[in-house]
């Protein structure tokens, strides 16, 4: 265990255990109580505090706000730690493998050989894809990004399995986790071969789940495909270190969409919407693009004062984390995961001399160190990724394959935590206020209308 994991959980630090908020305007105090979790910064009680004081509290981007209890995930992102279950993410990739930490982060516990078998036989039972739903691919163009079709086809499950859409049943819960974790591989790999023109391999139940992945996305029908195994690792690994990250922007978009009682398919086509942002789960993708551009290891500094340039919209892709104000752990796995896949294919890629070269040149400037921006995962698993054989816009698809479980993981804990509520954030309003009707005739032209030809990009409707 790293030295930074082995810190005692933080002892409940203050004396007080309540917090005092007062009003300057009315001179009204409240005491808020203060919560303490097991390890990690104290957290102040503000349910009731609009019902009390009629004051909301105001948050974009969540930045200081805890949106529920959770056991399934710690970060201290001052330190650079990330535990599982407890479990610190380096030793879970050094010495377990993905289902392992699938049943992990779903139940709580490394499964015993016994536990381990079952799941693994209760996921590999579940790889197929219903023949009717493999029919929907045939809607999409060829060109769809693969996650604009898995957003379809996911969403498209609760159309599926009647049979595990009853989210207050705790063994469809189950079956619906089962499922999804089993199905995304094969929706994954169904969308690279749908725009590559070729037939769908079924799953082989054989092989382990990456094997297995790896021969769904590369096999052909006209020629024997073998999984190289230190290939298969490496993916494994990767898989493990997208698993689950805590509160993330797609876990709480699958958290809310789930709040409302949506089924588990509908949540996580959610999540996955959620992840193909760019300054989420795109970015490992943007990674690459950002590498190309820069080009030559010359052309390296141009670019990091670029991205202290408030004036230029360029950033460091791959730089900078939410919560990590340090390494991101997951990043140094991922550094060493990189060279053992190129060492094992053989194969040199100009773009890592560029990417270590830049995060040498980042560390040691003043914008990056004052700013606490360190490599994140995405920095060095784009370049891992591609040597595999995997093309760029298939890099996310794998982040969704990985992360599903984390999804799940944390949808189930909502669903039988009797504090969940529906979520429903309130606002801080800045628009007009009791604005008086004025009949279309008498109607004024203002500046703050928008012209449909620059609402829909200049294209006719046909070409919508
Ligand atoms: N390059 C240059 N400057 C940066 C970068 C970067 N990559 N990241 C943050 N900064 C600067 C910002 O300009 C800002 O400066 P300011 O205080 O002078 O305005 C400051 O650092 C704080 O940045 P915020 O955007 O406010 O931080 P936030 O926590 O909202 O954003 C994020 C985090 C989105 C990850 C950001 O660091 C970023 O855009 N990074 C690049 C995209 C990326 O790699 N995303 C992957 C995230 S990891 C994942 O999803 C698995």
């Amino acid at each position: 265990m790293s030295e930074a994991a082995k810190k005692e959980p933080m002892a409940p630090r203050a004396v007080r255990h309540s917090f005092t908020l007062t009003d300057n305007e009315t001179g009204d105090s409240y005491e808020l109580p203060i919560l303490h979790g097991n390890i990690g910064p104290r957290v102040i009680d503000i349910r009731k505090l609009y019902a009390e004081a009629g004051i909301f509290t105001y948050d974009p981007g969540f930045t200081s706000t805890a949106a529920c209890t959770s056991d399934i995930t710690y970060i201290d992102g001052d330190a650079g730690v990330l535990l599982h279950r407890g479990y610190p993410i380096e030793e879970l990739a050094e010495n377990s493998d993905y289902m392992d930490v699938c049943y992990l982060l779903l139940h709580g516990d490394l499964p015993s050989p016994e536990e381990k078998s079952e799941f693994d036989e209760n996921i590999t039972q579940r790889t197929m894809l219903h023949e009717q739903l493999v029919r929907f691919y045939s809607g999409f163009k060829r060109s769809a990004h693969p996650m604009a079709i898995m957003v379809g086809v996911v969403g498209a499950l609760s159309a599926f399995y009647h049979d595990s859409t009853d989210i207050n049943d705790p063994m469809q819960r189950m079956n619906a986790a089962n499922r999804l974790i089993a199905k995304m591989p094969t929706i994954a790999a169904y969308a690279y071969k749908y725009s590559l023109g070729q037939p769908f391999p079924y799953p082989d139940n054989k092989l382990d789940y990456a094997s297995n992945l790896l021969r769904m996305l590369f096999s052909v029908p006209t020629e024997e495909y073998e999984v190289n195994p230190v290939i298969a690792r490496a993916l494994d690994k990767i898989l493990i270190l997208h698993a689950d990250h805590e509160q993330n922007a797609s876990t709480s978009t699958v958290r809310l969409a789930g709040s409302s009682g949506a089924n588990p398919f509908a949540c996580i086509a959610a999540g996955i919407a959620s992840l193909w942002g760019p300054s989420h789960g795109g970015a490992n993708e943007a990674v690459l693009n950002m590498l190309e551009e820069i080009g030559t290891k010359e052309n390296i500094p141009q670019f990091v004062k670029r991205a202290q340039d408030p004036n230029d919209s360029f950033r460091l892709m791959g730089f900078g984390h939410r919560v990590y104000k340090n390494y991101d752990p997951r990043a140094k796995v991922m550094q060493k995961t990189c060279h053992e896949v190129l060492n094992e294919l053989g194969t040199s890629d100009p773009l890592l001399d560029i990417a270590m070269e830049l995060e040498r040149l980042a560390l040691e400037d003043s914008y990056f160190i004052d700013k606490k921006l360190y490599p994140n995962v995405d920095f060095y698993s784009g370049i891992t990724l591609r040597a595999i054989g995997f093309p760029d816009n298939m890099f996310t698809s794998l982040f969704a394959i990985g992360r599903t479980v984390g999804w799940i993981a944390h949808w189930k804990e909502m669903m039988s935590s009797a504090e969940s509520k529906i979520g429903r954030p309130r606002q801080l309003y800045k628009g007009e206020v009791a604005r008086q009707f004025t009949a279309v005739a008498n109607r004024e032209h203002t500046s703050r209308k928008i012209s449909w030809a620059w609402l829909w990009g200049g294209q006719s409707n046909n070409e919508r």
